[in-house]
């Protein structure tokens, strides 16, 4: 019996179903599963998740009750949930990724959309489908006084719907998005943000990555639902129950970082990029291709960067790998379409034979990101908002001399934004002006305030982050 489990949408693994019908599995990628896999392995917990695609659907339908471990995959203990492809797909992309992550990250373009009308219905009574299916799978699952931990947006009526069934449970709720202001949340349909709140309030503790983010939660508690808040205590108490506020940062393990950093293929990644770019300086930038990094004004930044510093010319080079992101979702194409659009009016304006100002990479290679790392002089993480941002993390272990320009709204900037140069990530001026701040600092300024951020980055590693919360609900 495991006495320990997690639900998330994304697993640890995922299958592709090749032309001969054979089933191949390999790691899930994303930083929430990153960061829960080695630690799910260690504790020994069940994991529950989401069939995403045919692949992990034609490995679930050949495992005894969903679960793949059971069906001889090295997964850890692992349940997947064959939830019927329609109503996933409108709870994860219509609700999940084009709603709950639009709301929190405040990337509505308010005058057009959203658009909340009986095709919304429809989604949400999906979300609300894929929620019960999560919960009737934790409550069948879970050991007398187990412990859950639920994860993300894409899960937040689980909790309260568990408790309906199991009040035996103690369940945690952890956000990895940041939390939407109390007016920006009530572009939700009134009912709508109800049972958000109070589907993760019937948690008995509800984490967020910085302060910040559990302060706009309560703030949405006590202005849709009347709750009442103790700011001082972090609790929110409603409908006769009390759930606590945590906050847990999560960081890296800076030790099995730079173990996988030190590999053959990532050290073969950086000769090549070194004989690409010879001994420039370098500019890096690592992110999904997510509206919410903010990757057009971070490459006009760089033009305008440029413009005003001609002494640069063939002497900088910027390295942005932008990787594939939620491509079901019209506005993540259009939103790939207009980095690669912008990347090539620079290197129009400013391309010489012996010089490229930019290489923009499109797919994914984390090998080759970890060579970034360690190559860059500057490190851009500019998002309109940020649960956290990770990047912002790896960079400085890896590359303990280079300077990081950081918006001030990713969550990391609340312990990191002392020692990078921190910048509004709409000011497209400003953030050109921290470029070249952080290409012209002295050595010794840069190394130190380097070892600064690589302590902060790798004060909660994820094991610790995890035993935070598991301690949390002792
Ligand atoms: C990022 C976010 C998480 C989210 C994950 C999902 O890692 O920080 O909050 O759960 O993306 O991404 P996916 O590719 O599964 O849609």
């Amino acid at each position: 019996m495991n006495a320990i489990l997690v639900a998330s949408n994304r697993g640890p693994v995922s299958f592709t179903l090749s032309e001969d019908g054979s089933l191949s599995m390999r790691r899930g990628g994303g930083g929430l599963v990153s960061g829960l896999s080695a630690v799910a392995r260690d504790l020994g917990v069940l994991w529950v998740c989401a069939a995403l695609s045919d692949g992990d659907r034609g490995a679930v339908r050949l495992a005894p009750g969903g679960r793949l471990d059971q069906a001889g995959y090295d997964t850890g203990a692992l349940r997947m949930l064959d939830i019927p492809p329609a109503t996933f797909h409108r709870a994860y992309n219509a609700v999940a990724n084009s709603t709950l992550w639009f709301v929190h990250h405040l990337l509505y373009d308010t005058p057009n959309r959203p658009h909340f009308d009986a095709r919304f219905r429809r989604e949400w009574e999906s979300y609300q489908a894929y929620n019960e299916a999560f919960a009737m799978a934790l409550a069948e699952e879970a050991p007398h006084e187990a412990r859950v931990m639920v994860q993300d947006y894409h899960l937040s009526l689980v909790p309260a719907m568990l408790r309906g069934v199991r009040p035996d449970l103690r369940v945690a709720h952890f956000s990895h998005t940041p939390w939407a202001p109390p007016e920006y949340f009530a572009l939700l349909p009134d009912d709508v943000a109800a049972e958000l709140l109070e589907g993760i309030l019937g948690s008995d503790h509800a984490g967020f990555l910085t302060a910040r983010w559990g302060t706009s939660f309560m703030d949405c508690c006590r202005s849709v639902l009347g709750a009442s808040v103790d700011p001082a205590a972090r609790t929110v108490t409603h409908a006769g129950r009390t759930t606590r506020i945590g906050a847990h940062s999560l960081g890296v393990d800076g030790k099995a970082l730079w173990a996988r950093a030190c590999e053959p293929d990532v050290e073969s990644h950086m000769s090549a990029l070194r004989a690409q770019v010879g001994d420039r300086r370098l500019i890096v930038r690592i992110d999904r291709t997510e509206l919410s990094k903010n990757i057009v004004r971070g490459l006009a930044a760089y033009r305008e960067f440029l413009a005003a510093h001609p002494e640069w010319h063939g002497r900088v080079t910027h390295l942005a790998f932008a990787y594939p992101s939620r491509h079901d979702l019209p506005e993540y194409r259009e939103y790939t379409a207009a980095v690669q659009r912008c990347a090539k009016e620079i290197e129009d304006e400013y391309a010489t034979e012996d010089w490229d100002p930019l290489i923009l990479n499109v797919d994914d290679d984390y090998p080759r990101s970890l060579a970034a790392y360690r190559l860059a002089d500057v490190l851009l993480v500019n998002p309109i908002r940020d649960g956290m941002n990770l990047v912002a993390k790896e960079g400085p272990i890896l590359s303990p001399g280079s300077a990081l320009v950081l918006s001030r709204e990713a969550g990391a900037a609340a312990e990191l934004g002392e020692h990078a140069l921190t910048v509004n990530p709409y000011d497209v001026s400003a953030t050109a002006a921290a470029l070249h701040e952080g290409l012209t600092m002295p050595e010794g300024e840069r190394t130190r305030r380097g070892g600064l951020l690589a302590a902060a980055a790798t004060a909660l590693p994820p094991h610790r982050w995890f035993a935070e919360q598991l301690d949390a609900l002792a």
